[in-house]
């Protein structure tokens, strides 16, 4: 047979809209398969299509063989069908119709194939069925022998399947270790993070119990002689330490709970918002800044305290930016095709467009908010709560004009009410 070293091979670097996708002209390129052999397995198909009925029953009597590829084939209707599909399949190698869609076609059966745990090696061996098959065919006798040349080239491809396999065990294995090691240090780091959050919430919960036991003392020992507005005061300050520690045990069980999916459910964005605001109180006092909130706040696929707290890191960024005495922030809600759309626009100073894009990062804090004292980490945790319940966080800015912060999140599934 001759050896054509003639062929014209696709180059790595042509475009060719009738081929597809660079990915696939580069691997038809580097496979050498070209018009030539295109032209080659397109006289075959016909020919193919002849013993197309035999050489689906061979593959499967190989495939019912061995018991590691017959288990998967107990159900009578699905060898049916696959035969048929089988059939096809082949053909269409012959046919040498290469573009995305064949790519695509092709993965999809290996991911169905992984979906039910066919190894590739009983693949590769299936393939090998078919490719000795059709040489016996093509190019053997009445009995399907043939010349011990390619005898000797069938054993090759033989050895080659074998080889195949074994590469692709070796990737596999070393992409497996690479998520092994990952997932590793993943939960490493999830449980000295619970710790890390355990120890944090004692150590904050401490001086918390302290300060209520201050206020107690305050008003046993000195209660008398106090005028009520002073006790007023303490005994207020005694019921914020009360809160503070319930929030803290909040955060503590949301934030370290596995099944996060299983806490969505149907909550009061209402609820959410007026607790964020709750303790932004004072420092809305001080600038005395004007809040409106729209008076039509939904229920909203969601979970309390993630979104108390996604709407409170917002709302404290635009308390803290917004100009004292003149500072409006405007909070309002509209129906989206997820759910509803909620705004929260300031008059701040605004984002520099430059910063937009970055401001939900950890750490990033905008050009203009340097001189105020903050973590960076707000809008962070805004964004990565949000996520958490399935929604979309994005902010529009105009420096100078102040920023607006819009939320989407998902109406809970069984919702009937509209805003
Ligand atoms: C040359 C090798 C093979 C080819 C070309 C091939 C081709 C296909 C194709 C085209 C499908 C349909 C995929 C879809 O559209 O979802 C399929 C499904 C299937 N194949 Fe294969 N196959 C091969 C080897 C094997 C082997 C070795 C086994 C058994 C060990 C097997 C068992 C199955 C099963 C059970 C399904 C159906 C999965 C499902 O729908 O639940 N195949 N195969």
């Amino acid at each position: 047979m001759p050896v054509d070293s003639n062929q014209e091979i696709p180059s790595p670097s042509s475009t060719s809209e009738s081929i597809g996708s660079q990915t696939l002209i580069d691997r038809l390129a580097y496979l050498e398969l070209g018009p030539d052999d295109q032209a080659r397995l397109r006289e075959f198909s016909p020919l193919a299509a002849g013993f197309s009925e035999p050489l689906v029953e061979a593959f499967y009597r190989h495939l019912f063989a061995f018991e590691a590829s017959s288990k998967f084939l107990h159900d009578p209707h699905l060898v049916d069908r696959l035969k048929s599909v089988q059939k096809q399949h082949f053909l269409s190698l012959t046919e040498a119709d290469w573009n995305d869609d064949y790519l695509e076609r092709r993965r999809r059966v290996g991911q169905t194939h992984a979906n039910v745990g066919i190894h590739p090696e009983l693949f590769l061996g299936a393939y090998n069925r078919y490719v000795q098959e059709s040489f016996r065919r093509y190019l053997g006798d009445d009995e399907g022998k043939l010349t011990p040349q390619l005898e000797t080239m069938l054993s090759l491809l033989k050895v080659v399947f074998l080889d195949l396999g074994l590469s692709l065990e070796a990737y596999f294995n070393q992409a497996t270790h690479a998520i092994r090691k990952a997932l590793d240090m993943y939960w490493k780091a999830n449980i000295e993070l619970r710790q890390f959050a355990h120890l944090a919430s004692h150590d904050l919960k401490t001086p918390l119990a302290t300060v209520a036991n201050f206020c107690d003392e305050a008003i046993d020992e000195f209660g008398g002689q106090m005028p009520d507005e002073a006790k007023a005061l303490i005994e207020s300050a005694r019921q914020r330490t009360f809160r503070m520690s319930r929030m803290i045990d909040e955060l503590l069980s949301v934030t370290t709970s596995f099944d996060l999916k299983a806490q969505l459910q149907a909550v009061s964005s209402q609820v959410a918002i007026t607790d964020a605001l709750d303790r932004l109180r004072p420092l809305v006092a001080e600038k005395r800044i004007t809040v409106h909130v729209a008076d039509n706040l939904p229920t909203v696929w969601g979970e309390l305290v993630r979104l108390r707290e996604s709407f409170y890191n917002v709302l404290s960024n635009a308390v803290k930016y917004a100009p004292a005495a003149t500072g409006v922030i405007k909070i309002d809600v509209r129906p989206h095709e997820l759910g509803y759309e909620f705004s929260i626009a300031d008059n701040g100073p605004g984002i520099p467009p430059q910063d937009l894009e970055t401001i939900f990062a950890p750490f990033r804090r905008s050009s203009t908010h340097r001189d105020q004292p903050g973590s960076g980490l707000g809008l962070y945790f805004a964004k990565t709560l949000i996520d958490y319940q399935e929604g979309t966080i994005r902010a529009e800015s105009k420096l100078g004009a102040g920023s607006t912060f819009y939320f989407v999140l998902k109406a809970p599934p069984d919702a009937t009410e509209g805003i």
